[in-house]
């Protein structure tokens, strides 16, 4: 399972639901494999999202913020009881580039640069002190916007025509006029959205500094004035 789950919307396990995962699977025999491809490597403020929680995976993937893309890679972190296996076996595995000294180097050399330049903390910041106060604040003052959630620089909005039914913006599997015209005025004022159906994610670089942050704030809180005609509730 996602940590916290993506582009199904920023979906943040709520109390206990993660530890009582990891006691079912500890019940049943089954691995705990945290799929950490997009919330590990520092973007919801920690250096694995499964860290906000009081369990430990047997298995975590990683992909995309290990080296923040440079070249290719992804991976696999093993738990010392699933590793210790292979002291007495062969791993029964192997892709043309696994291990590729390359890749395995642009990891390195990214975990050094966000160590020194205190880029998890960063994220952290951002989520604590810019995005999480100033989406919140959105939410109050336009009322399109049904819900604000998310950790560090991973945040999602869900979009509604109704606050009382939460009417979503555009169907499941769909758009509407209103997200249409929503990414426009969003592009239109110099920022690239991720929209998925009724939801608009907010998804900075975790080193993004507290001035951007806010700039895009900035822009989404005028892009929404724009939509707010859509509230029909
Ligand atoms: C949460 C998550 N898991 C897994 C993957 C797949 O990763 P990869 O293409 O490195 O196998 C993605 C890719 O977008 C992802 O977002």
């Amino acid at each position: 399972m996602e940590s916290v789950v993506g582009t199904a919307g920023v979906l943040i396990p709520p109390p206990g639901y993660m530890e009582g995962v990891r006691a079912l699977c500890d019940k049943n025999g089954i691995m705990f494999i945290a799929d950490e491809v997009m919330a590990g490597f520092g973007r919801t403020g920690k250096w694995f999202a499964f860290q906000h929680f009081n369990v430990t995976p047997d298995l975590i993937t990683f992909a995309k913020g290990s080296n923040s893309g440079y070249v290719p890679v992804g991976g696999v972190i093993i738990s010392d009881p699933i590793a210790a296996t292979f002291n007495e076996r062969v791993f029964p595995g192997g892709l043309t580039y696994s291990g590729h000294p390359l890749a395995a180097a642009s990891i390195v050399a990214s975990i050094d640069a966000m160590k020194e330049e205190g880029i998890v903390e960063n994220a952290a910041h951002i989520g604590e002190d810019i995005l999480g106060p100033g989406l919140r604040d959105l939410a109050e003052r336009h009322p399109v916007i049904g819900e604000a959630r998310g950790l560090g620089v991973f945040w999602a909005l869900d979009l509604v025509s109704n606050r009382e039914t939460r009417e979503p913006l555009a169907p499941y599997g769909g758009t509407s006029p209103a997200m249409a015209e929503l990414g426009a005025e969003i592009k239109k004022r110099g920022a690239l959205p991720f929209m998925n159906f009724n939801r608009l994610h907010v998804v900075p670089p975790c080193t993004i500094t507290d001035a951007e942050a806010q700039e895009g704030l900035a822009i989404l809180d005028e892009a929404f004035a724009v939509i707010d005609k859509h509230y029909t509730g």
